[in-house]
């Protein structure tokens, strides 16, 4: 399916960004811009200038961009709590933290748990990561080994959040998690900031490759974070860019949501996009999707494995979530490339956001 809002080419968004977190980023242990891949094959293939890919496999030695919102809001949290201006160094906050035995609470369903627990440990802090009941046993070690307690609930992933959020209550700690709803807006918000060093990112390296930024930008989506800070940025920073959204058909809250002009929760299926699978868009996500989404569609599994396997021929080794890009785009393109403003001067960027999983790297 496919949905298309002509209104979003010519709104832009009027949000600024911390000019703080690309330096606090960069203070970071092993921080390094990930690589932009150009992918020359499917250029021709689609008739465009150039279509890049943002490889996230690697981020901070995680398998994924998480860790960029994560961390910024961990620190942006315990800053806040002890007053300490947002400038400070992550040395200095973990020092005025030390006595106050603060914990974090979270749940995942794999690669944000890794995260907060790395940031947790970073300030010398604890995590406790609330996951569902099916989850691979390699996963919760991998959570484990950065040094949280890891809490298996009996249910889902929403039932997990339930649970990490009420504990957290009770103990002197902090819930953080990337979803966000009427009444927990501020963290999320501060993920979504996080994310945005990867738009930086993102727009240098276009430009040394290509010469300028990206006309488009393909975004996975789930509960629709990531796609803020990407709507945020670039149809701030170039509103000429065009926005493309891909999500599972299986997990397609924001297409139900797009098409009825408000937050629609839907049941979702099973999806090897396991990261995308998201029953409801997040609250403040939304103005944001519904506003400066250009195009957006939805694709099966078979579509994001093709698509997965296009990329490993190339020597891209990306998992389902950040394959979906292509997919997505690929479809949109049958459609009609017109819709999504692309001619044969295009540059494309899709966002790759996680490793492939598997025996290494099996994270959703
Ligand atoms: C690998 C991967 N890509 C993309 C997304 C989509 O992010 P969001 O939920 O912010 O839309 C997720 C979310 O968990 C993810 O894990």
């Amino acid at each position: 399916m496919m949905y298309t809002n002509p209104l979003a080419r010519n709104w832009t968004c009027s949000s600024t960004i911390d000019p703080a977190i690309l330096p606090f980023h960069k203070t970071l242990p092993n921080y390094g811009p990930t690589p932009l891949h150009p992918l020359p094959q499917i250029a021709r293939e689609l008739g465009v200038a150039n279509v890049l890919v943002k490889d996230e496999s690697h981020r901070f030695g995680l398998p994924a961009y998480k860790i960029l919102g994560a961390s910024w809001a961990v620190y942006r949290t315990v800053a806040e709590e002890l007053c300490i201006p947002a400038t400070a160094s992550l040395a200095d906050v973990r020092k005025a933290a030390q006595d106050k035995g603060y914990e974090y609470y979270t749940a995942t369903d794999g690669n944000w748990g890794r995260a907060v627990a790395r940031m947790a440990s970073m300030l010398g802090a604890k995590a406790h990561v609330y996951v569902p009941k099916v989850m691979l046993e390699s996963t919760k070690n991998k959570i484990a080994h950065e040094g949280a307690e890891v809490i298996v609930v009996d249910g889902d992933y929403d039932d997990a959040v339930m649970e990490a959020e009420k504990v957290s209550k009770e103990k002197p700690g902090f819930f953080i998690t990337d979803m966000a709803w009427e009444w927990y807006t501020k963290i999320p918000q501060w993920v979504v900031d996080g994310y945005s060093t990867l738009m930086v990112e993102i727009d240098e390296q276009t430009r040394s490759i290509a010469g300028r930024g990206p006309d488009l930008i393909v975004c996975p989506v789930g509960c629709g974070s990531l796609a803020q800070a990407a709507i945020a940025h670039f149809k701030h920073a170039s509103p000429s860019a065009a926005v493309l959204t891909v999500e599972p058909e299986t997990a397609a809250c924001v297409m139900a949501s797009l098409e009825n002009g408000c937050i629609t929760p839907i049941t979702t299926g099973d999806t090897t996009m396991c990261g995308l699978c998201c029953g409801t868009p997040a609250f403040i996500a939304w103005p944001y999707l519904r506003d400066g989404i250009d195009v957006h569609v939805t694709i099966t599994d078979e579509e994001a494995k093709v698509a997965e396997n296009t990329l490993r021929e190339m020597g891209v080794h990306i998992g389902p979530c950040g394959a979906a890009t292509l997919a997505g785009l690929r479809k949109a393109c049958r459609e009609g490339k017109e819709e999504i403003y692309l001619d044969h001067n295009s540059v494309i960027v899709l966002l790759g956001t996680e490793a492939p999983r598997g025996a290494a790297l099996d994270m959703a």
